[in-house]
């Protein structure tokens, strides 16, 4: 029987255990958005994951639609990211970089001077995002030209290849959250004509030449990919998530990918949303290669997914964050440190470096 412990080859990556730390947002970049000092020490502190996702980073800095994220466009971020990758590696762990684009989760006054959130409509999201000034409403995006695509895909193929400058084993396409990606997915958000809106082809090709440009540029087995299709967050479900997850999962199947990571219903709340249902059973069917699963999975669900077959590793997120050595409670059956939640975001060591291990 398969357990949480085992060893797994994902790609061209070799995971010492199937326990990942999902990516996720502290705002704690420092000057060029940066991740410092105190970024190394966090993920040195939870090398022993089998992967680490590391926090889902602009691709350029019209991506960004947070404060204090992370980075991977300049040659500054790079070496930064390498101090992290380097401290990961030296205590035998293995790191990929989460690529990401907001597309119109995202306000003015994180973006260069002049410019707007860009996305598949110039219809703004639902919702909030953190400014200096602190939680403002998203700006109005302007919806991309079809002529200013192959430039996006351009910035997503130069992101993947800083990241592996930067020492990550490879990258995550951020597909899901309904960021750049999602928003033209879905037909809840894509209200274009033309070879980007529509159908599901076209609201998928987006997707899809990001998928091949970075394959093409790093190789599929360093490449893995997160999906969402039930979450909510900025915006409403796709009016078929099955046909076109299902669309696009058939589509990733034959690539040769290092895995695909799907988040089971609405992100970090449940993974069974009222009133809506995806038969992820069936998504699997249709793609051979490594099946990451996430949301609110504890150690009981996790070590039944992964016993039954229904997933070949799980994403913990809240739970990494309070326990740099989760891998190691999860194994002895440990109690798990409370998450201090009022320290997600921003700010220093607190509630991000100074969680205790079981040895502490
Ligand atoms: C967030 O900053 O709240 C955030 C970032 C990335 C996600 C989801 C949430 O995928």
């Amino acid at each position: 029987m398969t357990t949480l412990f085992d060893p797994i080859q994902i790609g061209d990556i070799a995971l010492a255990n199937r326990i990942v730390m999902a990516p996720l947002t502290r705002n704690r970049a420092i000057e060029g958005n940066k991740p410092g000092p105190l970024s190394v020490e966090y993920y040195r502190q939870r090398a022993t994951a089998g992967l680490i996702v590391a926090e889902a980073s602009p691709i350029s800095p019209t991506a960004q639609g947070y404060l204090d994220t992370p980075g991977i466009w300049s040659t500054e971020q790079v070496a930064a990211w390498k101090a992290v990758t380097d401290a990961v590696h030296a205590e035998g762990g293995k790191i990929v970089l989460q690529l990401w684009h907001v597309g119109r989760v995202s306000h003015v006054s994180l973006l260069p001077a002049g410019e707007v959130p860009v996305s598949s409509t110039d219809k703004p999201a639902n919702g909030a995002t953190f400014t200096r000034e602190g939680f403002t409403p998203v700006s109005k995006p302007r919806a991309l030209r079809d002529d200013e695509i192959p430039a996006l895909i351009e910035d997503y193929r130069k992101a993947a290849r800083n990241a592996i400058a930067a020492g990550f084993d490879g990258v995550e396409i951020h597909a899901a959250n309904t960021y750049l990606l999602e928003q033209f997915l879905r037909d809840s958000i894509n209200d274009r004509s033309g070879p980007y809106g529509g159908s599901i082809e076209n609201r998928a090709r987006l997707l899809l030449e990001v998928v091949h440009a970075i394959t093409g540029e790093i190789g599929a087995g360093r490449t893995g990919i997160r999906l969402s299709p039930q979450t909510l967050f900025t915006a409403p479900l796709d009016s078929d998530p099955q046909a076109v997850y299902g669309y696009v999962v058939e589509q990733l199947a034959p690539l040769g990918l290092a895995y695909l990571h799907v988040i089971e219903g609405d992100t970090g709340r449940t993974r069974t949303p009222d009133g809506t249902s995806v038969d992820y059973a069936a998504l699997r069917r249709a793609f051979s290669g490594p099946w990451m699963i996430n949301n609110c999975y504890n150690r009981d669900l996790a070590e039944k997914a992964v016993a039954d077959g229904k997933a070949d590793l799980v994403a913990f997120g809240r739970s990494f964050i309070s326990n740099p050595d989760l891998v190691r409670r999860l194994r002895d059956g440990a109690p798990l440190n409370e998450l201090r939640a009022d320290k997600l975001y921003g700010g220093g060591a607190e509630g991000y470096t100074d969680y205790p291990t079981l040895a502490a």
